[in-house]
């Protein structure tokens, strides 16, 4: 299969980009990251994308000080790039409705929650403190409304008794390293198609779209 173009927007550490570039590099997904762009220069991830080969840009709001500037600058890299679809990866700016409805059902994000629950910022101090004894994260097609959109996939992930926000962070960004290229192995192979609010998914096998925490696995097993 050709390979798709994607972009891989970053704002800090980057796991998740590493999860994207290592599923690519195997040819598991068929997709080759043709630019790594970040909005800060001191983002991990530019480290990880110069080691993988992969074109990197900083694009920070400091050189772009009105939204829509900023958002063009955008819109202009990925242009250039050549980007097919994008994948926003810990990317920690909002974008403005035109640049998101330019790339309606082509840009995809992940969220360390089971949306729509706890959207937003903080989301493992929030969990802790509603005291839910699940959590999970959320790979979906971005809609201009944050951290809304039609869900591709899930990971569902236990809380422990005892967990801090920072444990919890990690228990669940081992199943976001499924559930990204999983979500985006599913769209770039032209699987996916968005119905309304929601998104149906051609010849779904049970369970495609669903990852869990290993943990969780063990327990389930008789
Ligand atoms: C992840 O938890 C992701 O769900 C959220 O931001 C974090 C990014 O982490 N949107 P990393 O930079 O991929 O390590």
């Amino acid at each position: 299969m050709e390979l798709r173009r994607v972009a891989v927007l970053i704002s800090g550490s980057g796991t998740n980009l590493q999860a994207l570039i290592d599923a690519t590099k195997t040819g598991r997904v068929p997709v080759r990251i043709v630019l790594v762009l970040s909005s800060r220069e001191d983002a991990y991830g530019l480290e990880r994308a110069r080691r993988a080969g992969i074109p990197t840009l900083v694009v920070s709001p400091k050189d772009h000080p009105s939204r829509a500037d900023y958002d063009a600058a955008i819109g202009c890299a990925l242009e250039e790039a050549g980007a097919e679809i994008v994948c926003l990866a810990g990317f920690m700016r909002l974008l403005g409705a035109e640049l998101v409805r330019a790339w309606e059902g082509r840009m995809l994000n992940i969220h360390p929650s089971l949306l729509p629950a706890f959207p937003g910022l903080e989301v493992h101090e929030r969990v802790l403190e509603a005291g839910m004894p699940v959590t999970g994260c959320t790979v979906h097609f971005v809609t201009p409304e944050v951290d809304a959109g039609p869900v591709i996939v899930q990971g569902v992930v236990p809380v422990l008794p005892g967990d801090t926000p920072e444990a919890l962070r990690e228990r669940v960004l081992e199943v976001e390293h499924r559930a990204y290229p999983r979500a985006l192995d599913l769209v770039v192979r032209g699987r996916t198609r968005i119905e309304g609010e929601r998104v149906v998914v051609r010849d779904e096998a049970p369970g495609e779209r669903l990852l869990l925490h290993p943990m969780l696995a063990r327990w389930i097993r008789p």
